[in-house]
């Protein structure tokens, strides 16, 4: 078997901390115990390009107990786990290509090893992947039945190929499903930001201006945590309507031009790029620490950044001091990648629990309804968002009530009023 990972012997320690998560992912546990017996993914190919975290292992075990072959490679050069991929590789037989701290060379190099498996299925995050396939393994694309994409960012990206007419085999888009955005990316990008974070600084969050640029949902988790931490919130945003709801959730809410001036904090959680821009960076307060949560490196200046400094040092772990020529000091976490996977380990397992089934069970009905479905990006059936719900609430013990026959038809008449 082929592959490529840090050091295969880190195994014994990955293999402790996917049974750790395992434990904290009910719902996928149980669509684990139907594929064993159903096998749905007998003979299917499945390239996967993921955070190689114990979260993603836990799927990627779960589609094998389903009979399927897998390629794993990573959707970020900085958030592989390599204990995880060592054990994916040793424990399960699984191919790994990801190591942590790779270069953009070797990060698509991963990438296409991974499509060497010739999958009939791509299961991707943030639309790397597909996009390698469309641009330099065209080839593989008749092999395919269809994919999923995990993120904001890779929808977005998906939908651009979709309104080209470049998409060229349907996708399913799992960040839309209301049960993996409304937890993952709120309470998920919540905790593990401000994770990674403290990991990296270990600073004070109490008293401390944060500027939180965008008010997605993922954006929203962010600051609704520092805000419950005590810190002080100011809202970037391009968007009214989202501006609007920062404003009626009690946040201040200004352009970044003026934020810059005052924040300790900045964190972007956009999916755009140069949302904090050269001369943002010289308004900066000494001191001032920037960080990125949205998939991408692109939405600090970076490259400015890099100009505008005498020189930089790493000062601890994921944090770089830029001396600055007009003499403030400016902190970069992460290299301005993914602060929550790079510092952090990501969102913890069982938020993951409701995003990875449904991309468990997206994959089951692509497979069954794949000749009804066109090159296009399709949402995740509200059937499979509503028992994801559903298990998810069993395994937490908790019950809700019932329509009453009375209701049901109070809700399907137009005739009773007042
Ligand atoms: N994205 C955010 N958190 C993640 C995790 N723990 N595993 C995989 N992908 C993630």
């Amino acid at each position: 078997m082929l592959y490529d990972v840090k050091d295969i012997n880190l195994a014994e320690k990955g293999i402790k901390r996917i049974k750790w998560a395992q434990n904290q992912m009910p719902v996928l546990e149980e669509i684990q115990k139907r594929f064993e017996q159903e096998k749905p993914f007998k003979q299917i190919k499945i390239a996967a390009c993921l955070h190689v975290t114990t979260e993603t292992a836990s799927l990627m075990i779960a589609l094998k107990f389903g009979g399927a072959e897998i390629a794993l490679c990573a959707s970020n050069p900085l958030s592989t786990q390599d204990d995880v991929a060592a054990s994916l590789v040793r424990n399960f037989e699984i191919p790994v290509f990801a190591i942590r701290g790779v270069d953009k060379k070797d990060y698509y190099q991963h990438i296409s090893r991974t499509l060497d498996i010739k999958p009939n299925i791509t299961m991707d995050d943030g639309a790397d992947l597909v996009s390698t396939i469309h641009s330099t393994r065209e080839n593989l694309i008749d092999n395919i039945v269809g994919g999923t994409e995990e993120t904001t960012t890779g929808v977005i990206r998906l939908r651009s190929m979709q309104k080209e007419g470049a998409l060229q085999y349907p996708i399913i888009a799992i960040n839309d499903a209301l049960t993996k955005h409304l937890f993952d990316n709120r309470y998920g990008t919540g905790q593990s930001t401000i994770d990674g974070l403290f990991r990296a600084t270990n600073i004070l969050l109490a008293g401390k201006i944060v500027v939180v640029c965008g008010y997605g949902w993922c954006a929203r988790g962010v600051a609704s945590r520092a805000k419950g931490m005590g810190a002080r919130v100011i809202i970037t945003e391009i968007n009214p309507l989202k501006a609007l709801e920062a404003v009626m959730d009690g946040f201040q809410v200004s352009p970044i031009r003026e934020a810059a001036k005052v924040g300790d904090l900045f964190i972007t959680l956009t999916g755009n790029k140069n949302v904090i821009d050269r001369e943002d960076i010289l308004l900066m307060k000494n001191g001032a620490i920037l960080a990125n949560a949205g998939h991408f490196n692109v939405e600090i200046d970076i490259p400015s950044l890099e100009k505008l400094a005498i020189n930089k040092e790493e000062v601890r772990d994921n944090v770089v001091l830029y001396n600055l020529k007009n003499k403030r000091r400016i902190y970069l976490l992460a290299e301005g990648r993914l602060l929550n996977l790079s510092a952090a380990e990501g969102h913890p397992a069982s938020v993951m629990d409701m995003s990875f089934a449904n991309q468990a069970l997206s994959i089951e009905y692509l497979l069954k309804e794949s000749n009804s479905l066109s090159k296009k990006v399709y949402a995740v059936p509200q059937d499979i968002d509503e028992r994801i719900a559903f298990l998810k609430l069993q395994s937490m013990g908790i019950n809700i009530d019932k329509l009453t026959p009375e209701q049901k038809k109070y809700l399907a008449s137009w005739q009773e009023g007042t």
